[in-house]
């Protein structure tokens, strides 16, 4: 291979970094199952997150809305793209409508399965209207006015 050529970084290499690192924060003594999440807002900030477990269950709030919180308590700024990572990585139906809040259906998501044997990951990538085809739409709905 030719050494002067750039390496060929992955365009969210660092949006994964943060997910698969946000990860290991996850307080998840319940389900022992880690969930890490970064976004990454239409302005170029990444904000990361992990899932955050209670005793009463009911109260343990997802990695994704964790992160997506996390941005929006800093900034009112749309969503360009979002990573998950744990184990087997998809967002539950209650983020996806989260994230439809605050991303466009063309939203990136990169859903990162960490193989917990080896470190291998696999990594895949989706967007907001395939995980969410119709999702409850506040604009529709008359909720809110352009
Ligand atoms: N969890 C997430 O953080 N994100 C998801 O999309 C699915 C599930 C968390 C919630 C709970 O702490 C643990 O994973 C097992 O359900």
């Amino acid at each position: 291979m030719d050494k002067r050529l750039p390496k060929r970084t992955h365009p969210h290499t660092e949006l994964i970094e943060a997910a698969v690192s946000a990860r290991k924060n996850a307080y998840c003594p319940y389900s022992r199952y880690s969930v890490g999440a970064a976004v990454l807002t239409e302005d170029g900030e990444l904000f990361t997150g992990c899932n955050i477990e209670n005793a009463s269950y009911g109260l343990s709030l997802c990695a994704e809305r964790v992160a997506v919180f996390n941005a929006m308590s800093r900034k009112r700024v749309r969503l360009a793209a979002v990573c998950v990572a744990a184990r087997l990585s998809t967002p539950c139906g209650a983020c996806r409508q989260v994230l439809a809040e605050f991303a466009a259906p063309e939203l990136e998501l990169y859903l990162v399965d960490i193989n917990l044997r080896n470190g291998q990951r696999r990594v895949r990538h989706v967007t907001l209207k395939e995980l969410l085809p119709i999702p409850f739409d506040p604009l529709q709905a008359g909720l809110i006015k352009l």
